[in-house]
């Protein structure tokens, strides 16, 4: 484990999944950290989990204001911003031929504008020596799969976002992304249900990702231990995929 105390993470999509086990990692290292979800009932209850370091807010990723809010509140509560972490997303099938602008549009405005939007309203209250870890897709590499090219693009989208980010903020904050294959989380339960076992024979490791397990890698990308990473993307699939 990692020592963060005295540190502040801002962690989207803290309410469940990657973003709940990171901002409990975060928290078991001693940081303060500030847990931002659309679901202000799950977010509440994951920083009850935890004890007095925790804070939550509701944020919608999409909505630029709200991204604003959601710093002000990490600022009010801890003085400032150390790490963030962008684990907000959706994960919507619908095939090309069919999906409607509608569509393309809120999965690009969840998933790429809103870390675009938080990043932004970030930055200005990031402590030098500041990192920013998005959470991408191996979908991002490789397209997305069966019906899912909105998702593909909008996590490629997150890879290219991240180098940007990196050179832009250099040296002062790093910007890193991980991209995870299958982790067992709310948002795939009904395609591991359905497929899992399919899907576990193409993973050489045999079995899908825990969301701790990404969590300790955002960990890793916020320490001292990649201080001299950044503008990278780190595949945690199992071996599923090897980019
Ligand atoms: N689970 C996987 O297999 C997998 C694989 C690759 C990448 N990812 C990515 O990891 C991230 C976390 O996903 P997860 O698997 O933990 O899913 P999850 O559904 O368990 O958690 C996603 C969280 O994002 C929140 N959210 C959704 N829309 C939002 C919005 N507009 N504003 C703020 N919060 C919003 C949800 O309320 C939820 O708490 C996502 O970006 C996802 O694309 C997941």
């Amino acid at each position: 484990m990692f020592d963060f105390t005295g540190k502040t993470a801002l962690i989207t999509g803290a309410g469940s999944g990657i973003g709940r086990a990171t901002a409990a990692y975060f928290h078991e290292c001693g940081a303060n950290v500030v847990l931002a979800d659309i679901n202000a009932a799950a977010v509440q209850e994951a920083a009850g989990a935890l004890d007095g370091r925790a804070s939550h807010c509701r944020y919608d990723a999409g909505d630029p204001q709200s991204a604003e809010a959601a710093v002000a509140h990490a600022v009010d509560r801890f003085g400032g911003i150390d790490h963030l972490v962008l684990a907000a997303g959706i994960y919507e099938q619908q095939l090309l031929e069919g999906m409607t602008d509608a569509q393309w549009h809120r999965m690009i405005a969840v998933n790429l504008d809103g870390a675009f939007y938080i990043t932004r309203a970030s930055v200005p209250h990031m402590r030098d020596g500041g990192a920013i870890v998005a959470i991408a897709s191996v979908a991002g590499h490789q397209g997305g799969s069966f019906g899912h090219t909105h998702y593909g693009a909008s996590k490629g989208g997150i890879l290219a976002f991240t180098r940007g980010v990196a050179r832009d903020l250099a040296p002062r904050i790093r910007a890193n992304a991980i991209a995870p294959g299958w982790i067992d989380t709310p948002m795939v339960a009904k395609t591991l249900e359905s497929s899992g076992a399919a899907k576990v024979k193409a993973i050489p490791l045999q079995r899908v990702g825990q969301p701790r397990e990404i969590a300790s890698i955002a960990a890793f990308l916020c320490s001292d231990a990649s201080s001299f990473v950044t503008g990278e993307s780190i595949i945690a699939a199992g071996g599923a995929y090897m980019g």
